[in-house]
C-alpha cells in the first residue's frame, strides 16, 4: 500500500513512558501513548503535520468545536503479528469515512495521503506502545475539529487534524444485556447517523443510562421512523443468526443512510462468506426478532465495532420482556467469525483480502 510522502516536522521526547508498563494489562483508554500527530487547516490549505510530545492544547473557550460540536472522529487498531510486525488494520477505510464525517459538518477532507502517512509514522515512533503477541492492540484515535475562534455558527474556516494513539489488554468482553429503546433514536433520515460526528454521541448516553437501570448493559436502537426496525446496538452494528432448517444462516439491518457503515460490519460480512454462512442485508423489524425468539430459532445475536470486535448479546429486553439466547458455548458463529477476523488482523491467517497495512 503506498501514500505520497506529506513532509512530517517531528518532535520526539526525551524519554519513552512505555518501558516498564505491562502494555496488556491497561484498561482501555486509560494511559496514553507518547506522541500525537497535530496538523492544522487555515486559509484554504493543511499546514505540515507535526508529530509532537501527547500533551494539552491550550485553546479558547469560543471555539466551534467546543460550542457547536464541529469535530468529527475515527477510531481503527494497530496490531502486533507473530514475528512482532506492526499491522493496521484497514486504514483507508477510516480515512475515507473520516472524510464523510467532515464533508457532512462542512469540515474540510484530510487527503489521504497525509492521514496515512502521518498514521504510519505517529505508529512507527509509537511502535513500543503496541501490546506484543496478540494480547492487546494500539487503538487509534483521528479526530478533526473547527478551531475557529466565534459564536457565529458557521462552517470551519481554522481547524485541527489530530491523531493520538493508546495501548490496551485484550480482554473478553462479557456477552451483555441490551434493551430495545422506543423512547430515543440514535439517528433519523437526512441526519448524521451514518457518519462519525462528536454529536452523536452525547445524546446517547441518557439511553444508556435508562439500559443501566434496567440491569442492561446498553441500549437496541431502533429506525427513528416507525421505531420498529433494529438498526444498532450502543455503538456497535448488530447481527442475529437464525436457525434455518439445518443450517444457521445470518442476518443483519441494511444500511439505511441511519446507520453507520462499520469497518468491522463490513469485515464480518465477507468472512462469513468466505465461511459459506448465507448473511442478507435487509430490514429486520423487532416484532420479527420476537417471533424467531419465540420459535426457538434466535440462536445469536452479536454487536461488531472496532474497539470490542465482536460481543456476544446473551438477552434483550423489549417492552418489559427478556428474549434470552442460547449460551455463548452454544454458539458456532459469532465464536467462529470472531476467531478469524482477529487471527487476520493479527497476522496470524492468511490477509486474503488485502485488509492489513504492514509499517
Ligand atoms: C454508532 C456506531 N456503530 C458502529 C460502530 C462500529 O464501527 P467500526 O466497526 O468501524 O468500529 C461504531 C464505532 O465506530 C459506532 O460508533
Amino acid at each position: 500500500m503506498t501514500a505520497e510522502p506529506h513532509p512530517i516536522r517531528i518532535e520526539r521526547v526525551a524519554e519513552s513512558r512505555a518501558g516498564g508498563l505491562d502494555l496488556a494489562s491497561i484498561p482501555f483508554s486509560s494511559v496514553f501513548s507518547d506522541h500525537m500527530l497535530v496538523a492544522e487547516f487555515a486559509d484554504g490549505r493543511w499546514g505540515e503535520p507535526v508529530i509532537q510530545p501527547y500533551g494539552a492544547f491550550l485553546l479558547p473557550p469560543n471555539i466551534s468545536a467546543l460550542q457547536y460540536g464541529i469535530s468529527v472522529f475515527e477510531g481503527l487498531k494497530a496490531n502486533r503479528g507473530p514475528e512482532g510486525e506492526v499491522f493496521l488494520f484497514r486504514p483507508r477505510e477510516n480515512a475515507a469515512r473520516l472524510n464523510r464525517s467532515a464533508a457532512r459538518l462542512a469540515l474540510p477532507e484530510v487527503p489521504e495521503a497525509m492521514f496515512l502517512h502521518g498514521l504510519r509514522e505517529l505508529i512507527r515512533i509509537d511502535q513500543a506502545w503496541i501490546p506484543a503477541g496478540d494480547a492487546g492492540s494500539l487503538y487509534v484515535r483521528p479526530c478533526v475539529f473547527s478551531i475557529d475562534e466565534s459564536v457565529r455558527v458557521k462552517p470551519a474556516e481554522r481547524c485541527l487534524f489530530i491523531i493520538f494513539t493508546f495501548p490496551f489488554g485484550s480482554y473478553y468482553s462479557a456477552p451483555v444485556d441490551v434493551l430495545v429503546t422506543e423512547q430515543y433514536v440514535r439517528a433519523f433520515a437526512g441526519g448524521t447517523g451514518a457518519v462519525k460526528p462528536a454529536g452523536n454521541y452525547a445524546p446517547a448516553l441518557i439511553a444508556d443510562r435508562e439500559a443501566q437501570a434496567a440491569g442492561c448493559g446498553t441500549v437496541m436502537w431502533l429506525d427513528g421512523q416507525e421505531h420498529r426496525y433494529v438498526e444498532e446496538c450502543g455503538v456497535m452494528n448488530v447481527f442475529f443468526v437464525i436457525e434455518d432448517g439445518a443450517a444457521r444462516r445470518v442476518i443483519t439491518p441494511e444500511l439505511s443512510g441511519t446507520i453507520l457503515p462499520g469497518v468491522t460490519r463490513d469485515s464480518v460480512l465477507t468472512l462469513l462468506c468466505d465461511m459459506k454462512v448465507l448473511a442478507e442485508e435487509r430490514k429486520i423489524a423487532i416484532d420479527e426478532v420476537v417471533e424467531l425468539h419465540r420459535a426457538g430459532r434466535l440462536m445469536e445475536c452479536f454487536g461488531t465495532g472496532t474497539a470490542a470486535t465482536l460481543s456476544h448479546i446473551q438477552r434483550i429486553r423489549y417492552r418489559g420482556e427478556d428474549l434470552v439466547l442460547p449460551a455463548v458455548e452454544a454458539r458456532t458463529i459469532g465464536p467462529a467469525v470472531r476467531e478469524r477476523l482477529v487471527a487476520v488482523a493479527t497476522g496470524r491467517a492468511p490477509d486474503t483480502h488485502g485488509w492489513l497495512d504492514r509499517i
